[in-house]
């Protein structure tokens, strides 16, 4: 079988799928060749992410991996959704197919631009360094 359970079940019931009207943050990633695209939307209240939502045009391990990612850091602090990697976030759906892992990729990266939103528009400080853009491929 070429996908885990989790990928299929996140896949046919995504958890967290919409806008949220006046986030806090808000991030928009596109992967150029495949042409999918996710937004991530971020509530965020005293540093903790009180509510997150998601929207993904994109193939089933983006959104799976979209879903997994907003469940892992619903109710989290910022500063740890910013350490979510789409290692953990694969791992989490018991793995991807290796030429569905840049897929992954896109949820990490929504998820650091909302936070980057969040950042800038609340004026808060934070290492650049922290928010490079790498590239993603798609096979
Ligand atoms: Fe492009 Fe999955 S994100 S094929």
């Amino acid at each position: 079988m070429l996908y885990s359970e989790k990928v299929m079940d996140h896949f046919r019931n995504p958890r967290n799928v919409g806008v949220i009207e006046n986030a806090d943050g808000v991030g928009e990633v596109g992967n150029t060749v495949c042409g999918d695209i996710m937004k991530i939307y971020l509530k965020i209240k005293d540093g903790i992410i009180e509510d997150v939502k998601f929207n993904t045009f994109g193939c089933g391990s983006a959104i799976a991996s979209s879903s997994m990612a907003t469940e892992m850091i619903k109710g989290k602090p910022v500063s740890e959704a910013l350490e979510l990697t789409n290692k953990a976030v694969a791992e989490a759906l018991d793995g991807l197919p290796a030429h569905k892992l840049h897929c992954s990729v896109l949820a990490e990266q929504a998820v650091k631009k909302a936070v980057k939103d969040y950042y800038d528009k609340n004026g808060i400080a934070y290492d650049p360094e922290l928010f490079k853009e790498e590239e993603v491929h798609c096979h």
